[in-house]
Formats: structure tokens, sequence, C-alpha cells
């Protein structure tokens, strides 16, 4: 089972706009399982996600759209499929301006995309792969791609973060870089993601049940410090469904690049207090009950910390009583929060890691005049007869048809 065959519809979908055209009034919608762009005609208000998204994983899951098709046109009700068409005038997908492999470091390694077989889907723009490396072998690894539009600033940050801290050799609690993907464009490499070390077992998050140790909260301790004191990066999202036990080792591993900053740049959030949150939610497993609609970014961690609220869970096994779990938590955010609040020991990093500023984005034919963008419309490509990243890929629910067993499906979205 795929991530998008149990996540929820707004994650799996997104409502990118919702317009009117003498067609009449549409919601363009992209399905980050087939990673594909489909404009749905309704003749009723299509700005309402909740209806949007039934109707598009009713058709789409029902194989009614065909996979050529750009636009479909429902009944009002939503029952039933009018038509459909593949008119490139209504292709309304984005293509991100990939960037290109020369405004990377050199010497990182890479794998092509078309040589990396998908194996499962893990979440929006992240797979599990696998490609061959020498002597017969093959390696696992997770794929984290861009191909949404609206994703291009965050997905330049992650990469960069993550090449930039690798440079510094590899942390045995951080997940570790593999390589960048790259796919060859009108004779240019590009980058359109790339791979870390896939570790098996599923995230804290997944698994209540699974032993946690004491020793694992150390590690955390250790490697927050080193992130933010050594490397001067603030993750931005240490919170369980982030951070992975790796039995190989036995080691915890934070993971998720994709919210992190330079130390003091969101003085607002802090990795300090996000390990007490996720250290309440391990422990209790209440944390969407007790902060019913709050943010866990905006928990403070002393006052989460004071708070008579830590009772595990029956079902969580610890190999430490919850109060050696508290006493540690409480002795590190308070020698953190002294450091932060002391001018004398104001937090800067030893060694930070620095990455370059997003580049300006490249020049692209809007109706005849070159103007900076990040993406392009895939319809004046292919107008124009000019080669573009394809990304669409069968619905997780396609995958089990007969006809595509014992076939093996490559990043590109192809079946071979
Ligand atoms: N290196 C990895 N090993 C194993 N599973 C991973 C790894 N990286 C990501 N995953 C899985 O993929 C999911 C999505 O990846 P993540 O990097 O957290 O993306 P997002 O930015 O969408 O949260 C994670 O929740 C986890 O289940
Ligand atoms: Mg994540």
């Amino acid at each position: 089972m795929t991530f998008f065959e149990h996540c929820d519809l707004d994650q799996r979908f997104t409502l990118s706009k919702s317009s009117w055209t003498p067609r009449g009034q549409y919601a363009l919608v992209f399905d980050f399982d087939q990673r594909r762009a489909i404009k749905l005609y309704m003749n009723e208000d299509t700005s309402d996600e909740d209806v949007v998204f039934k109707i598009m994983a009713k058709f789409v899951d029902s194989g009614a759209i065909r996979s050529d098709s750009v636009w479909i046109q429902v009944s009002p009700d939503g029952n039933e499929l009018i038509d459909q068409g593949s008119e490139v005038e209504e292709d309304y997908t984005m293509i991100p301006c990939y960037w290109t492999r020369d405004q990377f470091p050199p010497a990182l390694p890479s794998v092509r995309r078309s040589d990396l077989v998908e194996l499962d889907r893990l979440g929006l723009q992240v797979d599990r792969v696998a490609y061959d490396i020498p002597e017969g072998h093959t390696k696992e690894a997770t794929f984290k791609y861009l191909v949404y539009e609206n994703n291009i600033g965050a997905f330049w940050e992650e990469v960069n973060c993550i090449i930039g801290m690798h440079a510094r050799g590899t942390h045995p609690n951080i997940v570790s870089f593999d390589r960048l993907v790259t796919e060859t464009v009108k004779g240019v490499e590009k980058i359109v993601g790339f791979t870390t070390d896939f570790i098996p077992g599923g995230t804290l998050d997944d698994s209540k049940t699974r032993l946690f140790k004491l020793k694992y909260l150390h590690q955390l301790i250790e490697v927050i410090d080193f992130l933010n004191l050594e490397l001067g990066v603030v993750h931005g999202d240490v919170l369980s469904w982030n951070l992975l036990i790796d039995e190989r080792t036995d080691n915890i591993l934070l993971f998720d690049f994709n919210s992190a900053f330079p130390l003091g740049e969101k003085p607002e959030i802090s990795d300090v207090d996000l390990v007490v949150v996720a250290m309440f939610d391990v422990i209790t497993r209440s944390l969407g009950d007790v902060f019913d609609g709050e943010s866990p970014y905006e928990i403070d961690g002393v006052q989460l910390l004071a708070a008579d609220l830590w009772e595990k869970d029956p079902e969580v096994n610890l190999d430490a009583d919850v109060s050696e779990f508290l006493r540690v938590l409480k002795a590190w955010v308070e020698r953190r929060k002294a450091a932060e609040e002391d001018p004398e020991t104001e937090e800067v990093a030893r060694n930070p890691v620095e990455w370059p500023e997003i580049p300006d984005p490249p020049l692209v034919d809007c109706s005849g005049v070159m103007e900076p963008r990040e993406s392009e419309m895939r319809q004046r490509l292919i107008m124009a007869g000019q080669p573009y990243m394809a990304w669409q890929r069968p619905s997780s629910h396609d995958l089990s048809l007969p006809e595509n067993k014992g076939k093996v499906l490559l990043a590109t979205g192809e079946f071979v």
C-alpha cells in the first residue's frame, strides 16, 4: 500500500486555482499520486476543496480519466463524468525550470532519474527507489524530487542544506545524502532531486509500541546541539514523523530538512521546544488530543515540561521511567534556554554551514517576451515542439491492475 492509498485527500491533492472560463467554472487540481495536473469543470462552485478532491479521487481511482486527458467535465452534483479532453490549449501543467548540474558542487555523485526504479511512494514528492551499483548489487534509496512548481524555493533550500551538511561529513544520527538525481533535456544536465539512504522500519510516528530507549533521547539531544551550535542549522520540524530508528545500528536518525533554516533566521522556531514536543508525542501519544488544533511549532517546551500531562500511553514501551526522560530533557532545556538568553553566551554556531541563495530564474518565452520564470507552461513547450520533463505515472490504485503485473515502474513514470 503506498502513502497515497491511506493519506487524507487534502494531502494527495492540491487545489491550485479555481476560476471561470467560457466552458464554465473550473478547479485546477494537482494529484501528487499521479504527478499530474487536471482541470475539473463543473457548473458549480469549484472552490470547496473537500468536494473537489472527493470527485477527483472517485474518477481517478475508477480509471475513468484517460492518461492523456488534461481536463474533465462532471455533472453539477459531481456524480457523472460527462466529458474529457487532451487539447493542448487546455493543458495547464506547469514544469519547474530545473537547475543545471553546474549550479551544484561538481564532486557530488549523481544518478540518472531513468536509472531509478520506483519501489514505493512514501509521501509528496518522496519515493523509495532502487538503482544498480557495481558488482551486480542494487542500492535502495529515498528519492526526494521536485515536480510541483510551488515547492521550488523550499526545495532549493532543502537540497542545498543537505549538500552543505554532507560536505562536513556524515553524522550517525542524520540520514545521509546519497546522490543528486539528474536528467538531460536538450543536451543540458538538470537536477530534479536527490537521494538519501533508505532506512527501513518506519518513523517514530508510524509505530507506538516499538521500544523507545533513553539512549535515543541522549542521541537526539546530542545531534540537535551539533546541528544548531556547530553547523548553525535549525531543523525546524523535529517531530515524530521526521525521526527514524535504524535497526542495524540502533541509532535514532533525523531526516527531512524541508523546513531547515540558518540559526537566528526565525527566532520563533526552536528545535529545543520541538524536541520536548516530539518526546511528549512519543511518550503520551496524546499530542493531537491535548493540543487539538494548535500548531506543534508554537508550543513552549519549558511550559510543557512543567505541565502535569506526561502520562505514558499504556501501549508505549520505554526502557526507563518517564521521570528519567523528563529529568534528562529538563536539564538540557534549562542549559540551552539559559545560553539562549544570556547575551554573554549568545548562541552562535561554531562552524556554520552556508548555502547559496536561490539563483535568478532563467528567461522563459512568455507569449513572445522573454521573462524570468521559475516554472513554465507545458503547453508552450509542446506547441513549440520542444522536449519537456515528464513525470506523470499511474495512480497507486492502478499499480495492482493485472496488465501491470511483472512490469517495472521507473522514476520517470514509465512502465517497462
Ligand atoms: N531516508 C529515509 N528512510 C526511510 N523512510 C524515509 C526516508 N526519508 C523519508 N522517508 C519516509 O518518507 C516520508 C516523507 O519524507 P519527508 O522527507 O519527511 O518528506 P516531507 O517533506 O514531505 O515531510 C517520511 O515521513 C518517511 O515515512
Ligand atoms: Mg516529513
